[in-house]
């Protein structure tokens, strides 16, 4: 039996994660921090519990992801606030599936927020905090060697896959799934050479999640826009989902 990877050096620190090497080249050792930003990092501010509620929901997520048919990046949880997984080259196209109009969408095209569309639409971003991830086509994408025709046709297909698992899960939870962000890579290690994997997280911070009857925003855009106080929206949504509360309360 191999040891399982020990965590190595802090290679990369992002707004709400940090990632390590691990004794194993192949895999990452990915840390959920309490780091809150917005506006690509304009607002920032620390909320007690939110790494380990969106480690623990994350990890959740990509499971039944996986159970679905998708594969990703997620090896285990060495504790409620890490991630191993496999090291991968994240393709730097964001993919953001949509249900309903909420956010960027209103503002580019003049939609009122909460305006259904007639089926679920996948946008992509360029992958670029200098430039504020702007919205691209397929064009751009292959036009500049960010990812390849099959890949994006990979992208659309496993995005919308996870958009019916993600919509069934929420549903059952009393939460209507309005609009999310995913992120994949490519896979480094030799026997997986090529092989697309689901990356990043799936977490109320890259997600619009709102409360059927209310309306209630149960994600980040209660601290983007001030509506009420993020830890307890958070620690809410790990009980909906957990049956519990964190820490026992
Ligand atoms: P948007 O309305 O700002 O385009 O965002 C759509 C969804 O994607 C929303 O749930 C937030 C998420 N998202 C991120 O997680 N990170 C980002 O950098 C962006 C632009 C969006």
């Amino acid at each position: 039996m191999s040891l399982p990877p020990q965590r190595a050096e802090l290679f990369y620190t992002g707004k709400a994660k940090q990632v390590f090497r691990t004794s194993d080249p192949d895999v990452y050792w990915i840390h959920f921090t309490d780091g809150a930003t917005a506006f690509n990092g304009v607002k920032r501010a620390t909320i007690r519990d939110k790494g380990e509620v969106n480690a623990r929901i994350s990890a959740h997520i990509f499971e039944r992801v996986a159970a679905a048919g998708v594969p990703t990046h997620l090896l285990g949880a060495p504790s409620p606030v890490d991630h191993l997984v496999h090291r991968v080259d994240i393709i730097p196209v964001e993919v953001v599936v949509r249900n309903l109009a909420a956010g960027s969408i209103c503002k580019r095209l003049g939609l009122e927020e909460g305006t259904a569309l007639p089926r679920p639409m996948v946008e992509f971003f360029y992958k670029s905090d200098e430039l504020n991830d702007p919205l691209i086509t397929d064009e751009h994408a292959l036009m500049f060697g960010w990812a390849e025709a099959w890949e994006l046709a990979y992208l659309r297909h496993a995005s919308l896959k996870v958009n019916q698992v993600l919509r069934a899960f929420w549903d059952e939870l009393g939460v209507t799934l309005v609009d999310f962000k995913l992120e994949f890579g490519r896979a480094m290690a030799r026997e997986r050479r090529g092989q697309i994997l689901l990356a990043d997280e799936i977490t109320p911070d890259g997600s619009r999640l709102w409360e059927k009857g209310t309306g209630r925003h149960l994600d980040k855009d209660v601290f983007r826009r001030d509506l009420g106080d993020l830890g307890d929206t958070y620690r809410e949504l790990f009980a909906r989902i957990f049956g519990e509360q964190l820490h026992g309360g």
